[in-house]
């Protein structure tokens, strides 16, 4: 194996949900909702097989499904794209992400990273040689998480060329505010730096929060690849469409990348996705209430169990610090044991982190489940948790 992948391992996936399958235990782990998708999406990737959408699509994706993203970034950011030349669909937006840095970075070049980060990142700046350079996001006094401005300036040196962004947030549930943003958009201008933000959870910010795509900033749109897919907004992860936008320039770089790496992918799922971008207003707003009740039911039953919770803000993920239960607070052995004692497998945060020890104490669930298998981890977690 190359060097580049030292330490890289199996991810920590493979391994929970091996421990989950073994064990019967509800699987919190992996983000993956349990139950399908609007049947209208469904239904056009079945029309589409039935039709004979089977073959390669176009490098850049179906000319529709690249209006139908122009038609939604107009409709929920007002950005207006040219679906020519400024999207191109990848084999989600795990492909995005690898395609968007291997095609920018050059050996040695330095990326800013906020951990805990999506496990993706650290390992594609890996493999083209790059440095990730972490900035810590962690929970303040009222348990929000947030970064040190002081520690992303010192973050930027000469080699820098690029910020990894991601908001909403995974692990951490975090949306990053305006003032936040317009700080590190600040810094990218100053410094002449790329922005690559991952928004995969753009549609499940809750409480009413606002999710501000980075590009949507002044001076932003041509220094920003903006990276989304359709996995966690259509219940369809395993369908793997994403797809990346921005000035003509980024798209282009990561798109020499990408034709390498899949060329192309997910025919007949291509138009479904087109026809779940052109959804009513009002299928968004049920999906994000609906996962909003699961959060809520979660975390409060997290909470009665005596975990010290951060109320994630968006996404599928609640993180929780396990000290006050578990005064060790290895959250890696919490996990290993939590199936035996609790019925319920989760994800040890410390493997989100550049610097595992900042994670160390906490551990992640999901809430991408229906309520009442929520309701079951409910009861299990508080039986287990009852001595
Ligand atoms: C922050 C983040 N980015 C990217 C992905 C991967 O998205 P996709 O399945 O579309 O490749 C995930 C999936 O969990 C994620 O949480």
């Amino acid at each position: 194996m190359t060097s580049k992948l030292n330490g890289f391992g199996t991810t920590i996936f493979a391994e929970m949900s091996a421990l989950a399958a073994e064990t019967g235990a509800i699987n919190l782990g992996q983000g993956f909702p349990d139950t399908d998708g609007p049947r209208a999406v469904l239904d056009a990737a079945i029309d589409a097989i039935n039709s004979g959408g089977n073959q390669y699509p176009p490098l850049p994706g179906l000319p529709d499904l690249r209006e139908a993203i122009a038609e939604h970034q107009q409709r929920f950011y007002g950005i207006e794209l040219d679906p020519a030349s400024e999207i191109v669909v990848t084999a989600g937006a795990s492909e995005a992400i690898a395609s968007a840095l291997l095609g920018m970075l050059d050996a040695g070049d330095e990326v800013v990273v906020f951990e805990p980060m999506y496990d993706s990142y650290r390992a594609n700046i890996a493999m083209a040689g790059a440095i990730a350079v972490p900035v810590l996001l962690a929970p303040d006094a009222d348990g929000k998480y947030v970064f040190d401005p002081d520690e992303l300036r010192h973050a930027i040196g000469a080699k820098t060329k690029l910020i990894m962004l991601n908001t909403p947030h995974n692990p951490s549930g975090k949306v990053f505010t305006r003032a936040e943003l317009q700080l590190i958009a600040g810094l990218a201008i100053e410094h002449d730096l790329v922005v690559v933000t991952d928004e995969v959870y753009e549609h499940l910010a809750f409480d009413g929060r606002e999710h501000i795509a980075m590009c949507t900033l002044p001076d932003m749109f041509e220094r920003t690849l903006t990276i989304s897919s359709g996995g966690k907004t259509f219940h369809t992860t395993g369908w793997k469409i994403g797809w990346m936008t921005g000035p003509a320039n980024l798209v282009t770089a990561a798109r020499t990348a990408k034709q390498f790496l899949t060329f192309v992918s997910g025919g007949p799922f291509q138009p479904a996705m087109a026809v779940g971008l052109r959804l009513a207003d009002s299928y968004f707003e049920g999906l994000r209430a609906g996962l909003q009740a699961t959060r809520d039911r979660l975390c409060d039953v997290l909470t009665d169990v005596g975990f010290t919770v951060f109320k994630p803000e968006a996404s599928y993920f609640a993180t929780v610090d396990i000290r006050s239960i578990d005064p060790s607070g290895d959250g890696y052995e919490f996990c290993r044991q939590l199936p035996a004692k609790a019925g319920v497998v989760a994800i040890p945060n410390e493997v989100f982190y550049a610097r595992p020890d900042n994670g160390r104490h906490m551990v992640r669930f999901a809430y991408c489940k229906q309520m009442h298998i929520i309701n079951a981890a409910a009861d299990a977690l508080a039986k287990g948790f009852a001595s």
